[in-house]
């Protein structure tokens, strides 16, 4: 008997219960349960028909990824779909919650789908940089078509049930109890002698690609725009054209041979990473499940600019009621049409429809009244970032806030415990660092000052999750986790202008390592007056010794504010988006590097990648050596949802550890050495080197 696959009989039919939490992942035991409940079925003479079922919150969600590192185990899951064919009595799948990758391919080795109205069914392992690799390839075009295989196959995008039953994947939804809605679907086959349907049939192929060219075509650019760089996507379209070229047989054997490749690449190594860290930074290590989040079941936002707008309706959207404090009516009512039109465009763009936006909008009132914000749960403060604005609002709020509210700051940089130290009420205070467009960005800091309560950030962990954000804690400190780790590139790429290489140059290094923008052509989106203000404010910390970032003070001197001025680092044509070379950048940065005595020359592509990768390799140490991050995978998780670094290189810190400490080490003294102390090596960088360690391993 199975310990993870229950048996039992019910009427005439065998009902086979995979119980393995938390995801019934199809793990070694698992595989072996379902063989072993499967024979036992097939030979059962009180059974005619058999249910395949999961317990708990769902079907399996797919094969065990933690088994990707170790050896494979027989039965593999692909023997065990293939077994399925052969069984003469009609298997039933009944499918809850979320049946994914080998989950679902484990459903197309069954002969009849039934499933919930809330289940969702898919193949995401390109995201984890395989694709389908039990059959899921050659299986899934058989059911459903090519078009919407690919579509599942090629994009990883779950669907919801209705779709699922659009598409042919599943026969039946049954509302109401599923195990005996399918206990009932398998009767009712065997009372209409329904033929098993087994969906590695035909056997022979089902059709030349020339006849799906444009198909095949459509999902190859969707790939490369969905997914640049990554392979998996373009693998998975292969195995799917093996199928059609072939015999079952033979593009299954095709199959094995070109999951396995994926799966041991660097990329699917990286993305599996990404997908447990993602997982870990979940977790705070001394707040435990014992301490609940403070309840929230009203917001406030004080300040209404783009960002403090774009929080209040990532707040709404989650179903929260919000209060937006602006300081005068005009501003208010200003506030208030730019959300309806944020609202109206993406009524425009078919995200929302009418009903929704209206039901949004309903959420969210405005005040010029802090007394607004006497019933809000949770009030973020999204105002100039000036200390002495900050705590001037938070004197005035916890005045009017109710006891227990979590008070939030939504600072970048700004030294919360300052802002808590003035206030009767630091327990309640907390960073919220959103990122902008914060109604569309997934990334949330969640901010630790040294006075909070473990409720208050447990609090700011669960409205992450809630808001779909990634939720991940830092300490205080300069820029926190994710800026701090992340100025050092800048800097390096403004640097490396100043001593000759051009911003265009700078910029394709970094796309070319997967980058979606360049960090000179991000700076002319966001403004450099940004960052240029926050270096005017902290101009009595300046250490004389280090060098500085005069080009880019030279910029903001000169008006190249970026996008917005019609020039910074490249020139923007008629009021347009798109970079392009202007001359004029070469020549504030030969007149700037005269001026500090920098000799300008040729810089390689190497030089480039190694200054703006490894100056951030370096903080992030840092930032880990000093407890400012809890994991070196924190930081890889902010970097992918803040600054979306490419998932499948797993993250700045993963990517250390894949090129190897010692040789970053070696290169970071050399740049010591010609460029002085911003590049003193982290101390966690040469233990770990010392001691033959690791960031992430
Ligand atoms: N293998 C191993 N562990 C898994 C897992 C899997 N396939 N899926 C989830 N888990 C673990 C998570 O790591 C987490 O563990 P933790 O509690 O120790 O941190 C726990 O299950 C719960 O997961 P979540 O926190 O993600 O729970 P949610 O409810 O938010 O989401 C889910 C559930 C939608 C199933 C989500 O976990 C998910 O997307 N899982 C991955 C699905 C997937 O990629 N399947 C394909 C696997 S590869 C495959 O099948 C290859 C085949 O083609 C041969």
């Amino acid at each position: 008997m199975s310990d993870v696959v229950g048996y039992e009989i019910a009427g005439r039919v065998a009902v086979l219960t995979i119980d393995n939490p938390p995801v019934n992942a199809l793990g070694h035991a698992v595989r072996e349960g379902i063989v072993a409940g499967m024979e036992r079925a097939a030979a059962d003479g009180n059974a005619d028909a058999i249910v395949l079922i999961g317990a708990g919150r769902t079907f399996p969600a797919g094969a065990d990824i933690r088994e990707f590192d170790q050896p494979s185990r027989e039965p593999h899951l692909m023997a065990v779909i293939d077994r399925l064919d052969g069984i003469e009595k009609p298997i039933v799948a009944a499918i809850h919650g979320t049946a994914l990758g080998g989950g679902l391919e484990l459903t197309l080795g069954c002969h009849f789908r039934v499933a919930s109205p809330s289940a969702r069914v898919g193949t995401p392992e390109v995201n984890l940089g395989i694709f389908p690799g039990a059959a899921g390839t050659q299986r899934l075009p058989r059911v459903a078509g090519l078009d919407h295989a690919l579509e599942l196959i090629v994009m990883g995008r779950p669907i919801g049930a209705a779709t699922a039953l659009e598409y042919g994947i599943v026969d039946e939804i049954i509302e109401g109890d599923l195990r005996a809605g399918a206990i009932a679907f398998a009767e009712k086959i065997l009372a209409a002698g329904t033929p098993r349907r087994i969906s590695s049939e035909p056997r022979d192929g089902i059709g030349a690609p020339q006849e799906h060219a444009a198909t095949i075509e459509k999902y190859r650019d969707l790939a490369n725009s969905r997914f640049r760089g990554q392979d998996s996507p373009h693998q998975a379209i292969e195995s799917v054209i093996d199928g059609l070229r072939m015999p079952y047989e033979d593009a299954v054997m095709a199959d094995r041979v070109r999951f396995e490749a994926c799966k041991n690449s660097g990329q699917s190594a990286a993305l599996r990473y990404a997908f447990f860290a993602e997982r870990e930074a979940a977790k705070i290590p001394d707040i435990g499940k014992d301490i609940a989040p403070r309840e929230i079941n009203t917001a406030g936002v004080i300040g209404a600019g783009t960002m403090g707008r774009g929080i209040a309706i990532s707040l709404a959207d989650s179903g929260l009621p919000v209060t937006i404090v602006e300081t005068g009516r005009e501003a208010l009512d200003a506030a208030m049409a730019e959300i309806v039109k944020l609202y109206e465009a993406m009524v425009a763009r078919g995200r929302i429809d009418e009903a929704t936006k209206a039901e949004r909008l309903g959420r969210i009132t405005g005040a010029v009244d802090y007394s607004a914000l006497s019933h809000a749960d949770l009030v973020i403060e999204v105002a100039f970032e000036d200390m002495d604005v900050k705590k001037q609002i938070f004197g005035a709020l916890e005045k009017v806030a109710k006891p227990g509210a979590v008070l939030a700051t939504n600072t970048s940089y700004m030294d919360i415990d300052a802002i808590a130290a003035t206030t009767s009420r630091p327990e309640d205070i907390i960073g919220l660092h959103y990122f902008a467009p914060a109604n569309v960005m997934r990334m949330l800091e969640v901010v630790r000052p040294a006075n909070c309560a473990p409720d208050a950030i447990a609090t700011g962990m669960a409205l992450a999750k809630r808001t779909g954000k990634v939720g991940v804690l830092a300490g205080v400190c300069h820029g926190f986790v994710a800026n701090r780790s992340r100025l050092p590139l800048v800097r390096e790429a403004t640097f490396l202008v100043e001593e000759g290489a051009s911003p265009a140059q700078v910029d394709k290094v970094l796309t070319d390592l997967g980058m979606p923008m360049g960090p000179l052509a991000v700076s002319d989106l966001s403004g450099l007056d940004v960052s240029w203000r926050m270096r005017q404010s902290l101009a009595d910390e300046r250490d004389p010794v280090a060098r500085y970032m005069h080009l880019a003070d030279r910029m903001c001197e000169l008006g190249r504010f970026g996008i917005k001025a019609g020039q910074g680092w490249y020139g923007y044509e008629d009021g347009g988006r798109r970079p392009q070379l202007d001359p004029e950048v070469e020549v504030v940065a030969a007149a700037v590097a005269k001026l500090q005595g920098i000799t300008r020359r040729d810089i390689s592509d190497d030089e480039i990648g190694a200054r703006c990768l490894y100056a951030a390799i370096n903080e992030g140490a840092k930032i880990l050596d000093e407890g400012i991050a809890a994991r070196a995978s924190d930081i890889d998780v902010m970097w992918l949802y803040g600054f979306a670094f490419p998932r499948w290189r797993g993250g700045i810190m993963f990517m250390a550890d894949e090129i190897g400490l010692g040789k970053i080490l070696d290169q970071i003294k050399a740049f010591e050495g010609i460029h002085g102390k911003l590049w003193t090596p982290s101390p966690l960088l040469e233990r770990l080197v010392a001691e033959g360690g690791s960031f992430t391993r």
